[in-house]
């Protein structure tokens, strides 16, 4: 065994600046978070301008901070990694800039992230001795995938949404119900006092019925008709039932997809990734699904399912292993698209 490397990663894609440092892609040492949430809810989303602003203020705080918590200092680490898309351009920027300036004063290694693939990672911190080939089921704010992971950095696409992001879908039904924004928790929190079987909203239905695809803004638009059909016969509306029935007809959508994939491939173990991983209803479901149909199914911790820089600096690892380090010119790439070099 060679001596191990730790890589200091930074993710700044959207509305979190965080910094982490992670060993040899599985053992995290620091892993800082400095969420923008507060004031981005005032605007009902994320303002970009806004997002921009903010990661420039936290950034070498935040990365300070992944340092002194991890006892290291820059001469310790043997690589920075970084996410460079996809996200809101702006915000990559910062932490990209960074980490080249890091990485040329330093004179260390360079590697870029695809956060996607930085999701993903999140499982291999999570469990120790997982290695691809697996399923994995992406769902976050702004990406919803079903991949085929055969190895480290090959990922063959099995599905994805024709139009909103599972955790897009979570957010515009929240705002509709006046839930505020990140609406996935709120829901999530809201629907187990509802009734999921109160309210029949439709699932979008494909000609071609092997498809792993999703949509969901036709079961956004279900819910916004149903508020203003209520709404014009002077009805009140119970908003949990709601929450509850919404999820139902969302879920059920992933989990039946996804234990479609893991037949195809005849694999059985599916691991979750991204921010509505977090969803505690999904990760209920799933495992039931999984237990009736042999497969295991694996979701990283909380604090790993959601936007951090760990992810970011085990995904670099295996980046890096592989020899894909970049160069000074690595730019923001706002529409990366998974498996995208
Ligand atoms: O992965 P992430 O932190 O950022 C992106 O890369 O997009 O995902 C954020 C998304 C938001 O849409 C948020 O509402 C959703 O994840 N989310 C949840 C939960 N926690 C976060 N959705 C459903 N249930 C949750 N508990
Ligand atoms: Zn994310």
């Amino acid at each position: 065994m060679g001596k191990n490397i730790k890589i200091l990663a930074i993710e700044s894609s959207c509305d979190e600046t965080s910094a982490a440092v992670v060993v040899d892609g599985r053992e995290v040492l620091s892993n800082i978070i400095y969420s923008q949430i507060d004031i981005h809810t005032k605007f009902g989303g994320v303002v970009p301008e806004i997002a921009s602003r903010k990661h420039i203020e936290a950034i070498s705080i935040v990365v300070d901070e992944a340092l002194k918590k991890a006892k290291l200092d820059l001469n310790d680490i043997d690589a920075i990694g970084v996410t460079y898309g996809p996200g809101l351009v702006g915000a990559l920027l910062v932490g990209l800039q960074y980490a080249k300036g890091l990485a040329y004063a330093l004179n260390k290694p360079l590697i870029g992230v695809n956060h996607i693939e930085g999701h993903i990672s999140a499982n291999f911190i999570q469990y120790k001795d997982l290695n691809p080939p697996f399923v994995c089921l992406v769902v976050s704010g702004g990406h919803t995938y079903i991949v085929y992971m055969k190895d480290h950095g090959n990922f063959e696409v099995m599905g994805q949404t024709r139009d909103d992001a599972a955790g897009e879908a979570y957010d515009k039904v929240a705002r509709s119900i006046g839930l505020g924004y990140p609406g996935g928790p709120k829901i999530d929190k809201l629907a187990k006092e509802g009734d999921e079987d109160a309210i029949k909203f439709p699932r979008a239905n494909f000609h071609d019925n092997k498809s792993l695809d999703f949509s969901f803004s036709g079961l956004k638009s279900a819910v916004l008709n149903y508020l203003n059909q209520k709404d014009m016969k002077k009805e009140d509306v119970n908003r949990a039932d709601i929450a509850a029935s919404f999820q139902k007809a969302a879920v059920s959508f992933l989990v039946d997809n996804s234990i479609k994939a893991c037949k195809l491939k005849n694999v059985n173990r599916i691991a979750v990734a991204g921010g509505v991983a977090a969803n505690t209803y999904l990760r209920k479901s799933l495992i039931d699904a999984g237990n009736v149909n042999g497969i295991d199914v694996l979701f990283p911790e909380f604090i790993l399912c959601t936007d951090n820089a760990a992810m970011i600096g085990s995904a670099a690892y295996f980046e890096y292993k592989n020899g894909k380090t970049a160069g000074m010119d690595l730019n923001a790439v706002p529409n990366l698209k998974i498996g995208e070099r």
